[in-house]
């Protein structure tokens, strides 16, 4: 399984009071989607933006939009994130019935990825993989941009990869947390093929240059 290499800058560290023009600025440089966290205050310690400011950025993007749900219930709120979103990605800790989740994501006319956290072993999410389109691996603890990446889910990537040959499916593997070109190349050259990556390239003067410098790695 060979997917080309998608870049996600992610939203959360953007200057919001910029939006539209900090839209055009990605997909400008080069971005394949743009990445959105979804953050409810419970699931995770913090809170980001919900389904109104998604549908904002829907109505001036035009790459597709990857929404990370981070919250409790992503069963009861996904919903409001279809008309919007290319991809939902739900966590498997959450509190759901995830096979569920994942079906109705995918009637409802989404691709469905699954995510796991850093604590999370690889086998919680095995018995899910073959109803997935993206498996998001964490490699912070989710909550915050700005945290150094967690170098120990090198491996879990790489179990994901392997997952992904032995049973021939063909889900992304994505990654997410603490990006930047030294990370971005790891992953990479551990089979990841979707990068979200937020602060290191809306912080760069020249995001164009930070993903070629990404896609150079492949
Ligand atoms: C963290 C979020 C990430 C975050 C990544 O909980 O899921 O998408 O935006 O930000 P950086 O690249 O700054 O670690
Ligand atoms: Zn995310």
């Amino acid at each position: 399984m060979n997917h080309s290499l998608v870049v996600a800058p992610s939203i959360l560290a953007c200057d919001f009071g910029r939006l539209h023009a900090e839209v055009l600025r990605a997909e400008v440089a080069g971005a394949d989607w743009l990445h959105l966290d979804v953050m409810d205050g419970h699931f995770v310690d913090n809170i980001s933006f919900g389904s109104a400011f998604i549908d904002a950025i829907a109505k001036v993007a035009a790459v597709p939009l990857d929404v990370h749900l981070m919250i409790s219930r992503p069963d009861h709120y996904f919903p409001r994130y279809v008309r919007s979103a290319k991809n939902i990605t739900v966590h498997v800790e959450a509190d759901h019935d995830v096979s569920r989740t994942l079906a109705a994501i995918r009637s409802a006319g989404c691709q469905c990825g699954l995510s796991l956290k850093p604590g999370t072993p690889f086998e919680v999410v095995e018995p899910y993989l073959d109803q997935i389109d993206l498996l998001l691996v964490m490699t912070v603890e989710p909550g915050f941009g700005g945290q150094p990446f967690i170098p120990e889910m090198i491996a879990k990537v790489r179990t994901a990869v392997e997952a992904r040959a032995a049973r021939g499916l063909s889900y992304r593997v994505q990654v997410d947390g603490g990006i930047n070109a030294g990370t971005g190349a790891m992953a990479i050259n551990s089979g990841a093929d979707t990068l979200v990556v937020g602060t290191y390239a809306f912080n760069a003067p020249d995001m164009s240059l930070v993903i070629r410098q990404l896609r150079s790695a492949v």
